[in-house]
């Protein structure tokens, strides 16, 4: 939703007791619940456009605090004057590309995430800027609390499909997938309809939705692969990876598995992790002739683009991985 440009629309949103200064942010991370003035759960909407959906899950639920987030303050401004028509004590409004949400929100301080008719971003190319794609899922996953979980519904079926086929890729599964929510009397109970939404539904689309909540923690961490799946675990894959071939005897492969494992949640943004059993994978460690263990590569584009043997301390492997993705 992008609307034509309103004169003095910035200036308006600056000045509005409803939404968050945007200079002070990120002194907010780690603080919201100073900001609402109380410890209620923080439920966020990314890309709320307009508000209405927010809104409303405001007025339903008052001990929860609302923060709506939206890049455009035309848009955002509808939203600002609705609350100046009658303002809602635990809803606030920020203006700011979600890129950036780590750095507003500490780890662990949302509760839930809502991304609701999310633009398509239909290029290839523009897929990452896709709210629900693997990239913004690993930025939800700092700031989201443990058992938090992340909502999304849309009427484009195509990006549905493929923000499913995400998921893998990341630290979420799905508790629920729906491609049409409005035929289903129990989901539809508590469902509040967002603008994009009625419109939609209101045209005959139906309406996908998932949930999502994240995987247990081992499973975020580095994943096994085998001569099986090599290829399309790591080969095919469109982020780099960093493959760790070990085995369960190995000392040294021991001591680094703490690492391994740390970095892969650290920088899940960035990297994907496995882990490759020499003793099970033999053909693949033959392949990239890896004689003695721990031996890490790392994978650009289906080539090994660089290698380190042995232990080492955790800021050396960083700064190794770091140089090197
Ligand atoms: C298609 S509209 C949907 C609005 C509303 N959620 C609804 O369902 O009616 C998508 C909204 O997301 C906002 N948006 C898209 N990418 C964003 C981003 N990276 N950060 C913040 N807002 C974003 C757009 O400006 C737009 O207002």
């Amino acid at each position: 939703m992008r609307l034509k440009n309103v004169p003095g629309c910035r200036e308006r949103i600056a000045e509005s007791e409803f939404v968050v200064p945007e200079d002070k942010l990120k002194e907010c991370k780690g603080h919201w619940s100073e900001v609402f003035g109380n410890d209620n759960d923080i439920h966020i909407e990314i890309g709320m456009g307009k508000g209405q959906f927010i809104y409303e899950m405001a007025a339903r639920n008052p001990g929860i605090n609302y923060i709506g987030v939206e890049k455009y303050s035309a848009v955002l401004l509808r939203a600002v004057q609705k609350m100046e028509e009658e303002p809602r004590d635990n809803l606030i409004f920020i203006r700011m590309d979600a890129e950036a949400i780590a750095e507003v929100f500490d780890e662990g301080e949302v509760g839930r995430i809502y991304l609701n008719f999310s633009d398509p971003w239909p290029k290839d190319r523009h897929a990452k800027r896709r709210l629900p794609s693997r990239e913004y899922l690993a930025r939800y996953d700092k700031i989201l609390k443990q058992g938090g979980r992340i909502e999304f519904k849309t009427d484009n079926r195509v990006l549905f499909d493929w923000a499913l086929e995400e998921l893998p890729e990341s630290a979420w599964k799905a508790d629920l997938v729906t491609f049409d929510l409005h035929s289903q009397e129990e989901l539809m109970a508590d469902n509040v309809m967002t603008e994009y939404e009625e419109k939609f539904s209101g045209l005959g689309k139906p309406i996908c939705k998932y949930i999502l909540t994240r995987k247990r923690k081992e499973l975020i961490m580095a994943q096994l692969v085998n001569t099986n799946d090599f290829e399309k675990e790591v080969l095919e894959c469109t982020t780099p990876v960093l493959v760790d071939f070990y085995a369960d005897w190995c000392g040294p492969c021991k001591m680094m598995s703490p690492v391994v494992d740390q970095l892969a949640e650290k920088l899940a943004d960035q990297i994907k992790v496995v882990k490759c059993n020499v003793d099970d994978s033999g053909a693949v460690a033959e392949k990239y002739n890896v004689m003695s263990i721990p031996n890490f590569f790392i994978f650009k584009d289906g080539k090994a683009v660089s290698s380190k043997l042995g232990a080492s301390s955790p800021a050396d492997f960083e700064q190794w991985i770091k140089e090197n993705i």
